[in-house]
């Protein structure tokens, strides 16, 4: 069969020679380079895997450069032997990942915004938050304000009051007339397909039989837990049986059960810092001694950094898109972080939030996927592909784990609500989530165009916004010495939402800056915002920018 292919081929790439003028010969050269790539894995994976591993690898090798012209869904069936909807599918989803892009009439190119290198520099802007680095302290995290959030706490047990002294503001106080701009974390909401998803509900519902209201399994609905793995091995590069998913409400309770089944109190962990506060939260809440350990140009410091934390069980990393920064963890990081936890006995704790939406650069592989000792535990989220209040999310665990996270699962709250998850299987399996994420991206990639624009425009001599390359927000550096942490308290008091960078970092920053979520904004919305935050700051700018203020 792959003989018949190859003899084929010649065939098909010969003829087609012969059809096309000299001027496009450059072209034609590429479009025959896609003919003369094989099948790629095991040969008894789906053909359309196959050939989408053979395509992506040759695109990551620059054996296909950027520009270069990829046959017709035609073409490329015939030489393969295959349906035109294989190939079809195998476009669309490469298409979806940014690695291939259709132009109008004159066919399907590699993406021209494929990078030299996968390893995102950092902007001289940001290189200062790196240039901050020592040897980590055995310290907690920085908490978040520990306000008696909870009256008559004398009644408390111990770890009652360690868990209400924790940081989870935005959580407590919902959103009811949606989320303010600059809000972090929130997807384009208007831009959900809401019909559709009433359909599949509908759908669903309607095929719903008694024994589906009764008590489903801790691991999952076993159609989503196989979608998932489905998407993650194609879309993420992540290595998992079916059975390694588990279906979980969101990456906080993944994390919480990662705390549970993986340490007891007084463990240590390492975290990125600056870093997410819910997962801190979650890790304290637990009773880990958390040790954050500095954020470079190439991510997390594991030679003097995570190295030198004595007995650490575990490291909580961002690799591919690092949170707050937008820093891609670099490929000798990776390495040696994997080597660290192996040689360590430990754990690595891979937070992939929302590196499905990188509208420049290379679409990276998982850490989980790189991984030869099975250290690795995966987290994934629909709050930022599909809306977070789904509480929908995944762990995907080695092996040796599965039966001790289920079972922890089982203690915990049983298993998440079995109706949601039946319409999230149908809505990844029918293809739906892989092109709502080609959407957003599309949606994103403006929006940050536009939020960075208008940031120059109207408060470019407060700060300095950088170009995100993935995501949902950018980092908008302060300019002058400024405090972010009181531009973040004037713009609050104008009912602007911007994050203070310092407030996840529990370094002192050689310089301040501001978070701000473009995803969920439209036009409109950011050109208010901007408004009030300029009439904001104009209002108080001795007062950011006096010198005993800045960002701490
Ligand atoms: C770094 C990071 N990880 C994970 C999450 C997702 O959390 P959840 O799935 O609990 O909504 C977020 C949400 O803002 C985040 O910023």
């Amino acid at each position: 069969m792959e003989m018949a292919r190859t003899r084929k081929h010649h065939k098909a790439s010969s003829s087609v020679r012969g059809r096309e003028d000299g001027r496009r010969r450059g072209a034609l050269a590429a479009s025959d380079a896609v003919l003369s790539i094989g099948l790629e894995g095991d040969s008894r994976a789906p053909l359309q895997r196959r050939i989408y591993h053979a395509l992506r690898s040759a695109i990551l090798a620059r054996r296909l450069r950027p520009g270069d012209r990829l046959p017709s869904s035609r073409q490329y069936a015939e030489s393969l032997e295959v349906s035109r909807t294989t190939i079809a599918l195998v476009y669309e989803q490469l298409r979806a990942e940014g690695y291939i892009e259709g132009r109008e009439r004159s066919g399907t190119f590699v993406a021209t915004a494929l990078p030299d290198d996968s390893l995102v520099a950092l902007p001289a802007s940001q290189r200062a938050v790196a240039t901050v680095k020592s040897r980590p302290a055995i310290t907690r995290a920085a908490p978040g304000p520990k306000s008696p959030v909870v009256s008559g706490a004398a009644s408390l047990s111990a770890r009652g009051a360690l868990l209400a002294s924790l940081d989870v503001s935005s959580s407590i106080s919902s959103t009811v007339v949606g989320p303010r701009a600059f809000r972090l974390g929130t997807p384009a909401l208007d831009a959900f397909p809401y019909t559709l998803w009433g359909r599949l509900l509908a759908r669903r519902w309607r095929q719903f039989s008694a024994s589906q209201l009764a008590y489903g399994s801790a691991n999952g609905f076993a159609p989503l837990r196989s979608a998932i793995a489905e998407h993650v091995r194609t879309a993420r590069a992540v290595t998992c049986h079916d059975d390694q998913v588990l279906i979980v409400s969101g990456a906080q309770q993944a994390f919480d059960l990662v705390a549970r089944v993986l340490l007891d109190p007084g463990d240590t962990v390492c975290v990125e810092d600056p870093g997410y506060r819910g997962l801190r939260s979650a890790f304290e809440g637990a009773g880990a001694r958390l040790v954050p350990v500095t954020v470079d140009a190439e991510g997390i410091d594991v030679a003097t950094g995570v190295a030198f934390v004595p007995g650490a069980r575990l490291t909580c990393v961002t690799p591919s898109h690092q949170f707050p920064l937008g820093i891609t963890m670099s490929a000798a990081r990776r390495l040696a972080l994997l080597q660290w936890a192996d040689n360590a006995n430990a754990w690595i704790l891979e937070d992939d939030f929302d590196s499905e939406y990188r509208f420049r650069g290379r679409p990276l592989p998982s850490l989980q996927g790189m991984d030869p000792h099975g250290r690795v535990v995966y987290v994934g989220t629909f709050s930022k592909t599909l809306f977070p209040s789904l509480r929908l999310g995944f762990l995907i665990v080695p092996t040796v784990l599965v039966d001790a996270f289920a079972r922890a699962r089982a203690v915990l709250d049983r298993h998440s609500p079995q109706l949601e998850q039946a319409v999230l299987a149908d809505f990844i399996a029918e293809g739906h989530l892989v092109r709502h994420i080609r959407r957003m991206r599309a949606i994103y990639t403006e929006r940050e165009a536009r939020l960075r624009a208008l940031l120059h425009e109207g408060v470019g001599e407060f700060v300095e916004p950088s170009q995100a390359d993935a995501g949902m927000h950018l980092v908008a550096w302060v300019t002058g010495g400024g405090s972010d942490r009181r531009l973040a308290d004037l713009a609050d008091a104008a009912g602007i939402a911007v994050a203070p960078l310092s407030g996840l970092a529990s370094h002192r920053l050689a310089r301040g800056a501001l978070l701000m979520g473009f995803a969920a904004f439209d036009e409109q919305a950011m050109r208010r915002g901007v408004e009030s935050l300029r009439t904001a700051w104009l209002g108080g700018r001795g007062d950011a920018f006096a010198s005993h203020e800045r960002h701490r």
